[in-house]
């Protein structure tokens, strides 16, 4: 028996496009209005696999970008030498059934170099992240808004892994009406704990030893927060206490939307956000969480939507 299906033979997928010409004829043959986008700066890892595996669950297309975007880069950090395996990704995403990769040069994305007018996170970007990397925020929300109107999605997917860049891609959907529905997928870990990141082949093996402590840490939390706010943050900081190498930059916890940090007699929906260096590495990790009576962890902030 044949079986059809709206997708076309696995060998001919992905259709790798780099111009926005090539993107643009491209999009056009996926015209039937159910195109969801994952947008990733590429190194793909299991985390990026399971965005890719929600969006085609749901979504006759996918569309994937690989872009590793300078302006979200400060000076001294790590875009020299951020992995590129451009190949090993497209392979992934042959394997996912992606129906286009659009894979741009920075020239093609920012064809007049750094572009004058950018968007603004606002408050919400000079926090956590945004405090140790100043423009970050503008960096991420510019090229996502760009990305949004090449690719034209009717949904976005992101991970929990980075809350805040979650958190403020909803608000700059929402306050500037770009008309796409923001999906939010639970963060992917290692079986150990440690949530996936490209930045991950920066450790080295004591180093990732170290690195456990974050995803620790986050759990210790979790485990306290029957007790509320004040049991959360001793548990989390007496577990980071004990792992001198994580030269922890900030351990909060914040309500989901607004980042403040819940006062004790506070009940509900909280963010455990951690940030550390290990060895030469930044990495952040987070666990959303229900504080109160019968709470505990949450797959994702504010609902999976
Ligand atoms: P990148 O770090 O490549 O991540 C791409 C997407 O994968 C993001 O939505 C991120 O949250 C998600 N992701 C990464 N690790 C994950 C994990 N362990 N579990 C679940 N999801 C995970 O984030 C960016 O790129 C860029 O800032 C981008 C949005 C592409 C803009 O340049």
């Amino acid at each position: 028996m044949t079986l059809f299906t709206h997708r076309p033979p696995a060998a001919t997928r992905p259709l790798v496009v780099r111009t926005r010409a090539e993107l643009a004829e491209a999009r056009a043959t996926l015209d039937d209005g159910d195109v969801a986008v994952v947008m990733t700066m590429g190194a793909l890892h299991e985390g990026h696999r399971e965005l890719i595996r929600q969006a085609a669950q749901r979504a006759r297309h996918v569309v994937v970008t690989i872009f590793l975007n300078p302006l979200q880069f400060g000076p001294g950090e790590d875009l020299s030498r951020y992995p590129r395996t451009v190949d090993d990704d497209v392979e992934l995403c042959a394997r996912e059934g992606v129906d286009v990769v659009f894979t741009p040069t920075p020239d093609v994305v920012y064809p007049d170099g750094d572009p004058g007018v950018r968007v603004s996170a606002g408050p919400l970007g000079d926090v956590l992240e945004g405090r140790s990397r100043p423009g970050h925020f503008d960096g991420v929300l510019t090229v996502v808004g760009k990305l949004i109107h090449l690719t034209r999605p009717h949904a976005v997917y992101y991970g929990q892994k980075d809350a805040q860049q979650l958190l403020l891609i909803r608000r700059m959907v929402r306050d500037l009406d770009f008309g796409v529905e923001v999906v939010a997928v639970p963060t992917v870990r290692e079986d150990d704990g440690l949530a996936l990141s490209s930045r991950n082949v920066y450790l080295t093996a004591s180093d990732r030893e170290s690195a456990l402590a974050l995803s620790r840490a986050l759990r210790a939390g979790a485990d306290a927060a029957s007790e509320g706010p004040s049991a959360v943050r001793r548990a989390a900081r007496q577990v980071l206490v004990e792992e001198p190498l994580a030269m922890v930059d900030y351990l909060v916890l914040v309500h989901p939307t607004t980042l403040e940090d819940v006062p004790e007699w506070y009940r509900g929906e909280a963010l455990l956000a951690v940030a550390a260096r290990v060895g030469t590495t930044r990495l952040i990790d987070n666990q959303p969480l229900l504080v109160g009576p019968g709470g505990g962890p949450l797959a994702a902030s504010g609902g999976q939507r």
